[in-house]
């Protein structure tokens, strides 16, 4: 398909996750729209039919409560945040042929449609299941919405669902002394009929569509995962009050906002098929000829990848053609955080960075697989300053003048080194491979080598000591007609990924810039005055956007009410709601050095002490060799105190992480960490010195 003979022009759909209507896009979500962005443009380019649908996710409990604390009808709330995506996502350039709202009437009608038929054919069910319901509010409580005690390690102050001391999961009606974070009400148990979608009865269907090449290996894999623990139905109904649209034939029955959400990618195609007149039936009917995408991230796999096909399959539709799965955006090397300005806003980047560079930092950095992405912000500056504005712009710019002041804008009609011509004209097909297989990082670095050759070109010509002398004239034209004609097809090359500096180009050299261009050169060609074309990224501005991204937080701080703060942290924790099977996303993948840098070392429990005030916490102090006291010792704070009394650790082994960067804590410094496996309880993985262990013996 991705052969420059290939003259079939094709038809394909293209959509992102369709982003929350209770928060403001951010660093992680321009990834994804920035990845599928690249994809479309390059399609479009190639001159296949493409539409590029999203719209924002409207419905479900969160956006209803954060609408009832900003005092204001939901409809109000999603109405204005979808302004507010709409504006970030045109100033980041990604162009979206419609973007719509799954509060639409094009969903509700497909979203009807497609339950009543899954309905005709027997795979929704209904069966009363017992919940957490808030007297208080009137309301049935989502697992994250509920607080209280662990069960197992009795820590307070626990999520409805899991523990973040000790890490078990359990059901929120396990939780010990509940609380309803909405109202602050003991919550009581009441019974409701739930409806369910029948998702085992599409398992064969799943394991053919999964094995059919159509998906990622790594979302294979967690997909064969997923068979193994086996598949369960999918509870699809909420009762009122919810946001969201009403089942059909069961009143106060709402469909749950994750039923509607996919189908929110074809509301918006349909939305668009009515302003255009396009064929809504030719990209969704069973046995369409058209491509259908979906760009998503690895935290939302199982809807797209199970959920979704099923649902498409038992409504008579069309199954995409694959469901493309991205890593996760890091700063800095670390979970976007809040208090270290990591946080970041898409308007509080634009505030103060040109959109392109961070394109270009992320197409650099993409691959087709599932890995997270780093984004480091020194690397982020050296490396758009070095490849844009040192190698790719630089050609531009040391030829330019030349050609307007000696040679009245006129390229030459002579190539002066067909070679070096060829080689990067020559690239297309495998830069255009790199696009449609969407391993940009690989295509840039085939661009920035093309660039580097070229710079070396003119480095060796050196037109600034010919144009000297006064015989070697053509030879400066010659050479810069040919450095500008280079830049040329590295811009048509890196257009999908700067659309902007691809469209001043375009005016500098008087050239659409189409993608058939690389196999040209302009000869006896008229190009404009040179204007300066990017600037290089300043640090201090880097700097300034992480200083605002902190304000950001300090501003929120300031809503008085802690209830009201308890309501936003449980808003802004949607996508642990989003998971209603308990399903883990993917951790990433570390490679072999990552995992060889961890210094786990046998070490002996040389004492163990309560600490004041700590309900989880021992004091351990651990010798890292076999001379106890006398040799290297750390000090950790474990949180195994349910588990254990000290006295009984003292003299035993266990494992610690030796190399990990002590940690301050609220009782003193935590040197290290020791490894806990096992259900929960006695976690704390202790060796027996008769098994042979000795401190100090590395576990590798
Ligand atoms: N509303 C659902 C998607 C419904 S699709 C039918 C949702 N919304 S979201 O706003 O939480 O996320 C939208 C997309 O952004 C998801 O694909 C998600 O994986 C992605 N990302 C959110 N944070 C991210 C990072 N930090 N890094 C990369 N992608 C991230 O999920
Ligand atoms: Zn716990």
């Amino acid at each position: 398909m991705s052969s420059e003979t290939s003259s079939q022009k094709r038809k394909i759909l293209v959509t992102c996750a369709l982003p929350y209507a209770n928060g403001s896009i951010h660093l992680g979500h321009l990834l994804e729209h920035i990845q599928t962005d690249i994809w479309v443009r390059f399609q479009r380019m190639r001159g296949n039919e493409i539409y590029f649908v999203c719209a924002d996710d409207a419905h479900g409990t969160p956006i209803m409560l954060k609408a009832d604390e900003l005092g204001i009808n939901p409809e109000k709330m999603i109405n204005d945040v979808r302004e507010e995506h709409m504006t970030d996502f045109a100033d980041f350039h990604i162009s979206f042929d419609n973007y719509h709202s799954t509060h639409s009437d094009e969903n509700k009608a497909l979203a009807e449609e497609i339950y009543n038929k899954l309905h005709a054919k027997g795979h929704i069910k209904t069966r009363i299941i017992s919940q957490l319901y808030d007297p208080e509010k009137g309301m049935f409580l989502p697992d994250r919405f509920v607080k209280g005690t662990c069960p197992k390690c009795k820590s307070e102050d626990q999520n409805g669902d899991s523990c973040d001391n000790c890490g078990a999961t359990y059901s929120p009606t396990e939780v010990l002394n509940p609380r309803s974070v909405v109202s602050g009400a003991t919550p009581v148990l009441r019974d409701s009929e739930h409806y369910f979608f029948d998702l085992p009865a599409f398992e064969q269907m799943l394991k053919d569509w999964t094995r059919s090449g159509a998906l990622q290996e790594e979302m294979a894999n967690k997909l064969a995962e997923w068979f193994d623990q086996g598949l369960r139905q999918w509870d699809i109904s909420r009762d009122a009050p919810y946001f969201g649209f009403e089942i059909p034939n069961a009143p106060g029955k709402y469909f749950y906002v994750w039923l509607d959400a996919p189908i929110g990618y074809m509301g918006s195609f349909k939305n668009l098929c009515d302003k255009q007149n396009i064929d809504f039936d030719e990209f969704w009917k069973l046995d369409s000829d058209a491509e259908v995408y979906h760009f998503i991230g690895k935290d939302i796999i199982y809807f797209h990848s199970l959920f979704w096909p099923a649902m498409l399959e038992g409504a008579g539709y069309r199954k995409p053609t694959s469901v493309y799965a991205h890593g996760f955006v890091t700063v800095n090397g670390a979970k976007m955080s809040k208090s270290k300005g990591t946080f970041i806003k898409g308007r509080t980047y634009l505030d103060h960075l040109n959109p392109e560079y961070l394109r270009y930092y992320y197409a650099a950095k993409l691959t087709n697989r599932i890995d997270d992405l780093d984004l480091n912000l020194e690397d982020f500056a050296q490396r758009v300053n070095s490849d844009l504005v040192g190698k790719v712009v630089n050609i531009a710019s040391r030829c330019a003048s030349f050609i307007t002041k000696r040679f009245d804008g006129m390229l030459s009609s002579n190539i002066d080194d067909q070679a070096l011509a060829d080689e990067v004209m020559n690239a297309g097909d495998s830069i255009a491979a790199n696009y449609e297989s969407r391993d940009f990082g690989r295509g840039m670095r085939e661009i920035m080598t093309l660039a580097d050759k070229v710079n070396e070109y003119i480095a060796i010509k050196e037109p600034w000591q010919l144009v000297k002398d006064e015989t070697k004239q053509q030879e400066v034209q010659d050479i810069c007609s040919l450095g500008i004609n280079m830049f040329r097809t590295l811009m048509i090359y890196l257009k999908p990924v700067l659309p902007v500096l691809a469209d001043s180009t375009a005016a500098f050299l008087n050239d659409e810039l189409i993608w058939e261009g690389h196999k040209t050169l302009l000869t006896d060609h008229k190009i404009n005055k040179f204007k300066a074309l990017l600037q290089r990224v300043d640090m201090d501005k880097v700097n300034a956007m992480t200083d605002a991204s902190k304000d950001n937080l300090a501003k929120k701080e300031t809503v008085p009410a802690k209830k009201a703060k308890k309501k936003a942290e449980v808003v802004s924790n949607q996508a642990a709601l989003d998971d209603p099977l308990g399903q883990d996303p993917i951790s990433p993948e570390i490679q072999f050095d990552d995992f060889a840098k961890i210094d786990l070392r046998i070490v002996k429990i040389i004492n163990a002490e309560h600490v004041e005030k700590a309900d989880k916490l021992i004091k351990l102090t651990l010798a890292l060799d076999s001379s106890d006291a006398e040799g290297e010792t750390r000090q950790v704070f474990a949180g195994i105190k349910s588990a254990y009394q000290p006295e009984e650790l003292i003299g035993k082994l266990t494992v610690m992480v030796a190399n990990l960067a002590p940690r301050k804590m609220r009782f003193g410094m935590s040197e290290g960490m020791v490894l806990a496996a096992g259900p929960g309880g006695k976690d704390l993985w202790i060796l027996n010195p008769e098994d042979g262990a000795k401190p100090g013996m590395r576990v590798k």
